[in-house]
């Protein structure tokens, strides 16, 4: 490694105030090559340990890498005063790695019963969470709920691979390599303010096209994407409006979200918005076709077959693509076969500047997962193939190659018509 490479390594996390929680698993020696890692890159680490994770590494070693005393109980001798509330204030951003299934019950319900959990309780700092168990502790739904509920306060869930794990059997629960954890990390510093000073639209979710008052057509978007694009943006500082359809995910901080319900009115708010905006991002599933008519009241069975009319819907990113001036315009095209030809196809219609394209017929990819695997293809022909990845970590990258042709673009929207001293 050259000398120039370990500066500029030592630069990404220089100073970040990082406390890392430690809970009872076998990845749990992992957790002490993040530690080092982190310190590598110049973060001033705390270690917070549950009593489970101290039966699997002691915390002297956490203590040797960090050139700090680690907390592993509430009622120890105090290194700080009302230590808890010390290190929810110092942190920057907490990081649980390997986070059990146990503590992520905790933290999902609000329990704080261990200096851990009172300390997440209390804090303001971004949260990142690397569950690692056994893949049917994963897949367990009381599990796959909590997940959610964290993530939908925010909380990132850094998903675990698949592999082989500690108890022999093949599947997801292991705990990503420590390099990855730290590239996340570091991916969260990178991007402070980048998006400073831009305004930018996120349409998100599935529409829902009533047939009478008590039933409407939908489909299987959940919103998870868009909502992942919006927070992201947020934290890089933009100014962001998320025009949502109907879905229980919880509004990103720093986001102002218009809710809506079919897709003639994400069509109406989407417009009211676009003059003022730098670009739009459209991860909403709109609804192609609605009822023709809307029953008055609720539509009683008979014992025939009933046969809908539906009529077209208006394309609103066919309208944005063609009333486009400054803007940079990005799509979302949710396939099951033929990816590339059919994006293609809707970039070049829709006169995008990108468009991402995902098959939702895929396991890990789509609607209603955490995760997602997409090829993006740009106006200029070009084509990126990106592993599979969270959906948090796809908005980082959709945000990156947005914010590229945003440097080529006009001024900011923000910054129009405000006068010249502006
Ligand atoms: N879109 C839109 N308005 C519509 C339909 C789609 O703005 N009425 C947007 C979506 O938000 C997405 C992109 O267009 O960004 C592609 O959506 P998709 O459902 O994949 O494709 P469609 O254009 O609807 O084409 P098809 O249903 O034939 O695949």
């Amino acid at each position: 490694m050259t000398s120039a490479k370990r500066v500029s390594d030592v630069g990404t996390l220089a100073g970040r105030r990082i406390v890392l929680g430690v809970t009872g698993g076998i990845a749990a020696y992992k957790a002490v090559e993040i530690a080092s890692r982190l310190k590598k890159k110049g973060a001033d680490v705390r270690v917070i340990m549950t009593r489970a994770a101290v039966s699997f590494v002691t915390p002297l070693t956490f203590r040797e890498i960090t050139g700090h005393p680690v907390t592993t109980t509430m009622w120890g001798e105090p290194h700080h005063h009302v230590e808890h509330i010390a290190l929810a204030e110092f942190a920057e951003l907490f990081l649980i790695a390997p986070a059990t299934a146990n503590f992520i019950a905790k933290a999902a319900a609000g329990i704080a019963d261990d200096m851990l959990t009172t300390s997440i309780l209390a804090t303001r700092a971004a949260l990142y969470i690397a569950p690692a168990m056994n893949t049917g502790m994963w897949e367990n739904p009381v599990t796959q709920e909590n997940v959610q509920r964290l993530t939908e306060r925010g909380v990132q869930i850094i998903p675990p691979a698949v592999g082989q794990l500690a108890c022999g059997t093949t599947g997801a629960g292991r705990l990503p390599e420590p390099e990855e954890i730290v590239a996340i990390v570091e991916r969260h510093f990178s991007h402070e303010q980048s998006l400073a000073g831009r305004r930018i639209l996120i349409t998100a979710a599935g529409t829902e096209e009533a047939l009478d008052p008590v039933r409407y057509l939908g489909n299987r978007s959940t919103g998870r994407m868009g909502f992942a694009v919006a927070a992201e943006a947020a934290r890089r500082g933009a100014e962001v409006v998320l025009i949502a359809g109907p879905t229980p995910l919880v509004t990103p901080a720093g986001v102002r979200r218009v809710n809506v319900r079919s897709a003639r009115d994400m069509y109406a708010a989407v417009l009211a918005e676009y003059d003022a905006v730098d670009a739009a991002i459209k991860a909403a599933a709109v609804a192609d076709y609605r009822p023709a008519e809307i029953a008055d009241h609720k539509i009683k069975k008979s014992d025939g077959e009933l046969t809908l009319t539906l009529t077209r819907n208006p394309d609103i990113l066919y309208e944005l693509g063609q009333k486009k001036r400054h803007q940079v315009l990005v799509g979302f095209a949710a396939e099951t076969q033929n990816v590339e030809e059919y994006a293609r196809g809707k970039l070049a219609k829709k006169n995008l500047d990108f468009i991402v394209a995902n098959n939702v017929a895929e396991k890990d990819a789509g609607f209603g997962v955490l995760t997602n695997h997409v090829q993006i293809f740009y106006a200029d022909g070009r084509a990126e193939d990106h592993p599979l990845m969270p959906k948090s970590e796809l908005a980082g990258v959709i945000l990156d190659r947005l914010e590229e042709l945003l440097k080529s673009s006009t001024k900011p929207a923000l910054l129009a018509g405000k006068g010249d001293h502006a």
